[in-house]
């Protein structure tokens, strides 16, 4: 490279790009950054990240100043001929084995530890969460509790959660940025999720295995709350559904047996919509979103949902047995929104 400005100026602008792409990473609003910590495992999982960004940080500078005096002080300057020819050193070999070796099992033991607290049992009053990672949404069983849900899961605040991750069909991966790593869900294989969580508030997550089409829009919401606030929820998806049965004469009830909705949803208390394909609907209107977190919940979402599924999740599963008319869509639309 010639010492003229120009190449320089390219390399400085090149750097300060790079920089600036990396430090993007750091903004304060980004709701899935690992670096907002939320969980006793973020925690752990935080103290490997900077021991390890320390190490390697420091390895690097050594590395770089060496090799900068080496270039430096070794250049060519077109008059020595070549140099004197060496081989080995045994003390050096010794050092630049030795070194490496006792930073890599410094890194190590701290990492095995956080491995293995991640997937440990269930501790003493965890609350247990089955998570089934379907195309492309998420089902979240209590069975301790007798509450099942989708896309939005509640944990209480300073109780451990233990999450047991299956699929339904493909390789999919749970991903809660803030309170843990990624952990698989893989068909015929149940993985396992321990933390607790510190402060209360909703949070995002995402599926984080390429597992068809609608990958990208596999999202969920993870909702820590007080722990009365969580037993409050508890008891309000125990309850069945209001006022929707069928006998009711009711046309949301009716819409929903004619349009085929029965066939792959459940709204307990219906006892006719047993579908266990789909979502679980007893208290669809009481989630925050729809769509597998990427509507907000509401009538103009419901309706845009309900008159083309696939045009908003491209390759869905809910194949309606004909296109609904704007009667039905409507009537589906208040009755969904009813069943808080
Ligand atoms: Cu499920 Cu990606």
């Amino acid at each position: 490279m010639s010492n003229s400005p120009r190449p320089v100026r390219n390399v400085a602008a090149a750097v300060a790009t790079s920089l600036l792409a990396a430090l993007a990473g750091c903004m304060g609003d980004a709701p899935q950054s690992t670096l907002h910590k939320n969980s006793d495992l973020a925690d752990m999982t935080w103290g490997v990240y900077m021991l390890v960004t320390w190490i390697t940080l420091a390895v690097g500078v050594v590395v770089f100043a060496l090799l900068a005096y080496v270039v430096f002080r070794f250049r060519d300057r077109g008059e020595e001929g070549i140099p004197e020819q060496v081989h080995g050193n045994t003390r050096l070999e010794i050092a630049w084995t030795l070194v490496p070796l006792a930073l890599v099992v410094a890194m190590a033991i701290p990492t095995v530890r956080t491995i293995f607290a991640a997937a440990a049992p269930a501790p003493e009053g965890a609350v247990k969460i089955k998570a089934v990672g379907k195309q492309w949404w998420w089902e979240f069983e209590y069975p301790e509790l007798g509450v099942t849900t989708a896309n939005e899961v509640h944990i209480p605040a300073g109780v451990p959660v233990a999450f047991e991750i299956v699929s339904a069909d493909v390789i999919h991966s749970l991903w809660l940025p803030q309170f843990g790593g990624k952990r698989d869900a893989v068909p015929g294989r149940t993985n396992h999720l321990t933390f607790t969580a510190r402060d209360t508030g909703n949070f995002v997550g995402q599926c984080a295995e390429y597992c068809g089409d609608s990958h990208a829009l596999m999202k969920l919401r993870l909702v820590v709350q007080e722990e009365a606030d969580f037993q409050r929820w508890v008891q309000e998806q125990k309850a069945p559904a209001q006022g929707d049965l069928v006998a009711s004469g009711k046309p949301g009830p009716k819409a929903f047996l004619e349009g085929g909705c029965i066939a792959c949803h459940q709204v307990r208390g219906n006892p006719i919509a047993a579908g266990r394909i789909g979502p679980d609907l007893t208290h669809v209107a009481s989630r925050g979103t729809i769509g597998s977190g990427i509507l907000d919940n509401d009538a103009e979402s419901m309706r845009r949902w309900l008159r083309d599924p696939e045009g908003v999740k491209p390759g869905s599963l809910m194949k309606l047995p004909h296109k609904l008319s704007e009667q039905e869509v409507e009537t589906l639309t208040q009755y969904l929104l009813e069943l808080k």
